[in-house]
């Protein structure tokens, strides 16, 4: 944390509410994707889908990927929907269609959720979502669940915004998700407060892992069975920013939110949003949708709607509302063309398809004495676990003698370092893994 010298020597920290003492933006990401964007060769710091232009059919120099119909959009909107406010919850076809789009996501699944679930409201990005919702549901000092591998700006939204105590539980159980230590967790949640909110993220960031449809039905089962053990609501909320980027065939294709939803006791939160999921990511347009449990339904309009009236006071008296011409044009671009944004789309994944599976190859040469990748199968990133080196000293030696810019990860206990796939070039994969094992390796020698 700075030392806030220029702030204290003037007297204005001490002039600093409780909270704006504590505010501090942690160094990790920020610091490695700047340095990195200076120093390194190899960028594998940023969660954002970048390279050659050409891999998504474009001309021109490398670029943040994007999906050109939407682009294209800009120019069919009219000036009222490009400079006039959008309501608070979100401009109305954008929602409904949102909504169509939610159904759509999750039919795979087989479950009927169109009784279940409100229409979405409308936040600023993923992260005001999830700050919004969960500054509802927890006062200061209560928990919030979470598997011990889970991405660092919670601890900024969930801890030092809203005062929430972050609980963990191991991720992994082998190459599998932990459902067990996720039950054990919950129930002691349930038994120390009047509630258990759940935070889950798949694909998730930083592992690059989603369960299998079964594991997400154990998930689903074992979240019931607390809260109806309990008599305790449980809120689960499902931070589905990577949705729909899964690169094998066995793990959950659409979002664990459709397996939670209309469970007994257990109040669905869905968040998603157009930053990853449809490669907008300076769009910031996250959604928030609930689920009522399926005992429920005839009061969900009921419920849905005494939640929206509250997270309406919540959005209108932080961010007062969001970005109208966007919701426009996404609202168009799924109504009027969701085949060609989806053959976009698919082209993106199939190219982070492949950087995946290159990685997974070089990575099974890992000398597992020095470090320790973890099973993905999805995502943005992946991680790898070092056996005894320093995630800092190894990052410090892969930036300066390498060039190649990662994330080190000190938390819970264990140094790892997290590798945005999604912005590195198939044909540096080979070279950036063979980096990390000799910056791993000579940290580990010292
Ligand atoms: C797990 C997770 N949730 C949410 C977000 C943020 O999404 P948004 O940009 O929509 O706020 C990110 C972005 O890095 C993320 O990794």
């Amino acid at each position: 944390m700075p030392d806030w010298t220029a702030l204290k020597e003037c007297g204005l920290f001490d002039a600093l509410s409780e909270s704006g003492r504590e505010q501090f933006l942690p160094p990790g990401i920020f610091y490695w994707s700047g340095r990195a964007k200076k120093e390194a060769d190899i960028n594998a710091t940023i969660g954002s889908a970048w390279g050659p232009a050409g891999e998504i059919g474009q001309q021109g120099a490398s670029t943040t990927f994007y999906l050109p119909s939407l682009h294209t959009g800009f120019a069919g909107i009219s000036p009222e929907q490009v400079f006039s406010y959008a309501p608070i919850l979100g401009v109305a076809s954008f929602r409904q269609t949102w909504r169509e789009w939610i159904l759509e996501k999750c039919r795979p699944s087989g479950r009927e959720l169109a009784d279940l679930i409100s229409t979405p409201a409308v936040a600023s990005g993923i992260t005001g979502g999830i700050a919004s919702v969960a500054g509802l549901f927890v006062t200061p000092g209560e928990s919030i669940t979470l598997p011990d591998r889970y991405w660092g700006n919670y601890n900024n939204v969930l801890v030092r915004n809203i005062g929430a105590r972050i609980t963990t539980y191991p991720f992994y159980d082998g190459k599998d998700f932990n459902v067990a230590a996720m039950k054990t967790a919950v129930d002691e949640s349930l038994a120390s407060q009047g509630k258990a909110v759940v935070l889950l993220n798949f694909p998730n960031n930083p592992t690059g892992f989603t369960p299998t449809a079964a594991t997400a039905q154990q998930i689903a089962q074992a979240l019931e069975q607390s809260a109806v053990e309990s008599g305790k609501w449980v809120i689960a909320m499902c931070d589905d920013a990577y949705e729909g980027f899964t690169y094998t065939r066995d793990c959950l294709q659409h979002s664990i939110f459709a397996e939670i939803a209309g469970k007994r006791g257990v109040l669905a939160v869905k968040l998603d949003g157009i930053s990853k999921e449809f490669l907008w990511y300076g769009g910031r347009v996250g959604c928030i949708t609930f689920a009522v449990p399926e005992t429920m339904v005839p009061r969900k309009d009921l419920v849905t709607g005494e939640l929206e009236e509250k997270l309406s006071a919540v959005i209108r008296s932080s961010i007062s509302n969001c970005n109208h011409p966007v919701q426009e044009i996404v609202a168009d671009g799924i109504r009027d063309k969701l085949g060609a944004l989806l053959a976009e789309r698919a082209r993106v994944i199939d190219v982070l398809a492949k950087r995946w599976e290159v990685y997974n190859r070089e990575m099974e040469k890992a000398d597992l004495a020095v470090l320790k990748p973890l099973a993905s199968n999805s995502g943005f990133f992946a991680l790898v676990d070092l056996v005894s080196a320093k995630a800092e000293e190894v990052a410090e030696i892969l930036m300066t003698t390498h060039r190649v810019g990662v994330v080190p990860i000190a938390a819970s206990g264990r140094q790892s370092l997290r590798i945005a796939f999604c912005s590195v070039p198939q044909e540096n994969i080979p070279k950036m893994v063979d980096a990390v094992f000799a910056a791993a390796a000579e940290a580990s020698r010292r």
